[in-house]
């Protein structure tokens, strides 16, 4: 806009222009004020965890299903689930998921959890699991720093502890932060942080194979077509060189 105004040079639509960024501007900051003592602004600038899944490790995939038949079933669904054998012998049957629940406390429908980890992103759930705060104005006690005022309890607090609002966040050299920057663990809960990282990363890779059951059987099988495609091309080429030799010969 700005430059096309000094192309043009109408000074006047410019100071015109300015006045109303400068509002903007204004306006801005001023709602960005009343935001920060709701929300913490520099939540904006936190990096998601990396989770540390590995996709092709059964025995975690199942102790993840094992640790949400226990602790996440009462309120998850994952009814795309329904015919898995890992899921069955974990104990997530469809008959004891709360499909027929129709009243949930506070009014909020806990979601289906069936392909959370294609939507969210599997470093985004791991985030999420670990970055609940105490915060009295909830109803549940808990509040989250990826969805604020989530409507999730406190259901990890057992395990995890009890995590506060660090005083005074700082980002890093780069602008950024980490969840584990902006919380601080008051009192630790029945985990120490090592064993709750390596609980919550076996549910989240339980949550990618749920969200993916043949991710691992693809990578494979797709190995194998595209080498069969080199081949074939390899083949189809001789093939056409000869045909090719009788047809120039002629
Ligand atoms: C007491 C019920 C309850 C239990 C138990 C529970 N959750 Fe939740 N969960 C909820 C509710 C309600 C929401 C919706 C929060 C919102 O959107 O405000 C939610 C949201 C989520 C979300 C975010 C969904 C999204 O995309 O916004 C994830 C991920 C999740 N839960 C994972 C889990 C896992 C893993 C467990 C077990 C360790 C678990 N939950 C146990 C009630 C529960």
């Amino acid at each position: 806009m700005q430059r096309r105004n000094k192309v043009k040079g109408e000074g006047f639509k410019r100071s015109l222009m300015m006045r109303y960024l400068l509002l903007a501007i204004l306006v801005f900051s001023f709602s960005s004020q009343i935001w920060a003592e709701d929300v913490l602004p520099i939540v904006d600038h936190m990096q998601l965890a990396t989770a540390p899944i590995d996709r092709s490790n059964m025995k975690s995939i199942k102790r993840g299903a094992k640790f949400f038949a226990t602790n996440c079933m009462t309120c998850h669904t994952l009814i795309y689930l329904r015919y898995d054998k890992v899921a069955q012998d974990a104990g997530i049957t469809y008959d004891k998921m709360p499909i027929n629940v129709k009243v949930w406390p506070n009014g909020i429908t806990p979601p289906d959890l069936s392909l959370e980890a294609s939507v969210r992103g599997v470093n985004w759930i791991y985030t999420y699991l670990h970055s609940f705060y105490v915060d009295s104005k909830r109803p549940t006690g808990v509040n989250n720093l990826l969805v604020h005022n989530t409507g999730m309890s406190a259901i990890l607090a057992p395990y995890q502890g009890e995590q506060v609002l660090a005083p005074n966040p700082e980002l890093d050299l780069f602008g950024k932060v980490q969840w584990y920057t902006i919380l601080i663990l008051n009192r630790q809960g029945s985990m120490t942080p090592e064993q709750f990282d390596a609980t919550t990363a076996d549910v989240v890779n339980f949550l990618a194979y749920a969200a993916e059951p043949y991710h691992i059987e693809q990578h494979r099988i797709g190995k194998w077509v595209l080498g069969f495609l080199v081949v074939l091309f390899v083949l189809m080429y001789l093939l056409k060189r000869e045909y090719w030799k009788d047809v120039k010969g002629k």
